[in-house]
């Protein structure tokens, strides 16, 4: 793999700042953001009359605490544009996600939101090993889904060639790369190995194209298949992680000269790590629940926002800025299974360390009388799928999640292809416990 550590020189001046000079100026921000929710958005004003903070309560970082949470919910029950801090008029984009129960949240931005967001994941894509001069291949969705225009504005902003290509049409995907040379790629990790495995269908060895890097995120993924996937590619693979409520793609993203967790942005947006069961603020290092504070959004600011996504935070390393530890997945994900929490991540990570299987799963929960019960789905790799070598895997497999992750799984090893192919994020859980 190619060395890509980005030169000092390039870096902006906030990423090698003193700690002190950090945190002055996420202070001054705060209370910028603080003032800008509770003078423009009536959810904001009523929260903290009712618990009894105002803006100028802020006198430290620390004080943060005091202020309440905002939740997902919050965005439904204010849906559409309630929660917007300016006129619409002012609004230049809106994005949404579709939500798998409920109304979609929207999330509007300002032309300065718009610009901070290009500027950030030109920064990300800076961080990933990318260059002015370079080419890459965005296949994350265009539209409502902040993935595609998001990386788009950020490719264009770090002054490299976008191919919008969008998710889908995996053939074309493969012809594009093959023919345009791109030196990265912006897509899911799981839509990566769809990419994949249309290069051995189509003959060309994926060692011999053009990337360089890819930038993946938007759903879990372990080390174990970053693993795999930069030996396919002979590629770097970076880890990038966003939300639409906070921003987006680019809210974090990892170094490719460490790839020791993602460096946070924390000049734009202020995490906490909380005890989600009691709120409690946990210090640096303690695994929790993440929360971000926005510090310059003028559309849509939140205030310690609920994400509901797990990890801990870890001092700064090639970059000043704190790191935020690879997400093993989100508390909605975890699944409780006689009384023992799995992640899929956990399931991925021992399905990659299991020889003859291909690397696409899914889960399916269901009931056994009147106990919860897993089944996974996994399939042969081409070169394992005789019946022999497929009882052996599962039978691998399944000691594997017993001994490690602690629970009991029925594994059903599958042809190649069986598995249902992700175009974009992966449904990893399918939840049949309330059918027959
Ligand atoms: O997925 C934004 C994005 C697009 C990030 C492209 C990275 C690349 P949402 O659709 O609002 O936004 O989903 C946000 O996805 O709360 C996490 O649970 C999950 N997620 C995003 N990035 C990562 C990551 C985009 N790198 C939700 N690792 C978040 C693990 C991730 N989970």
């Amino acid at each position: 793999m190619k060395d890509l550590t980005p030169n000092k020189a390039d870096l902006e001046p906030i990423e090698t700042a003193s700690i002190d000079e950090i945190r002055a100026t996420q202070l001054e921000r705060m209370r910028w953001s603080l003032r800008h929710a509770y003078d423009n958005v009536a959810m904001y004003k009523q929260r903290f009359d009712a618990a009894g903070v105002h803006p100028d309560d802020l006198q430290s970082l620390s004080d943060l605490a005091k202020f309440p949470f905002t939740y997902k919910n919050d965005l439904r029950d204010n849906y559409p544009f309630g929660l917007f801090a300016v006129p619409r008029e002012q609004i230049m984009r809106l994005h949404a996600s579709s939500g798998t129960t409920g109304k979609a949240t929207v999330v509007g931005y300002t032309a300065n939101d718009i610009n901070n967001w290009a500027d950030l994941l030109a920064r990300s894509l800076r961080a990933s090993g990318l260059r002015r001069g370079d080419m890459v291949h965005n296949a994350y969705g265009y539209g409502l889904f902040t993935g595609g225009l998001g990386a788009h504005y950020g490719i264009e902003r770090l002054g490299a060639t976008v191919v919008p290509m969008g998710g889908g049409q995996t053939e074309k995907q493969v012809g594009l790369i093959n023919d345009f040379k791109p030196d990265g790629i912006m897509v899911t990790p799981s839509y990566m190995l769809n990419i994949l495995e249309q290069f051995h269908k189509m003959g060309l060895d994926p060692r011999d194209s053009s990337l360089s890097v890819g930038v993946f995120g938007a759903e879990p993924w372990t080390n174990a298949m970053r693993v795999e996937v930069e030996k396919a590619f002979d590629m770097h693979a970076v880890d990038i992680y966003g939300l639409s409520e906070i921003m987006g793609p680019g809210v974090a993203n990892e170094c490719v000269e460490t790839k020791d967790g993602l460096h946070v942005w924390e000049d734009h947006f202020y995490p906490e790590v909380i005890d989600p069961e009691t709120g409690e603020v946990l210090p640096d290092g303690e695994m929790g629940e993440l929360v971000f504070t926005t510090l310059t959004k003028e559309g849509l600011p939140m205030i310690r926002y609920r994400t509901r996504d797990l990890t801990r935070l870890l001092p700064g390393t090639a970059r000043s800025l704190r790191r935020m530890e690879k997400i093993t997945g989100r508390s909605d994900d975890m699944i409780i299974l006689r009384g023992v929490n799995v992640f899929p991540t956990q399931i991925e990570e021992q399905l990659m360390a299991t020889g003859g299987l291909a690397p696409h799963f899914q889960i399916e929960l269901y009931k056994s009388g009147r106990m919860d019960a897993m089944r996974v789905f996994v399939e042969a790799n081409p070169d394992a799928a005789d019946e022999l070598s497929k009882t052996a895997a599962a039978r691998m497999l399944s000691k594997r999640i017993k001994d490690i992750v602690g629970v009991s799984t029925e594994i059903v090893v599958g042809d190649p292809g069986e598995v249902a192919r992700s175009q974009g994020k992966a449904q990893r859980v399918v939840d049949n416990r309330d059918k027959e």
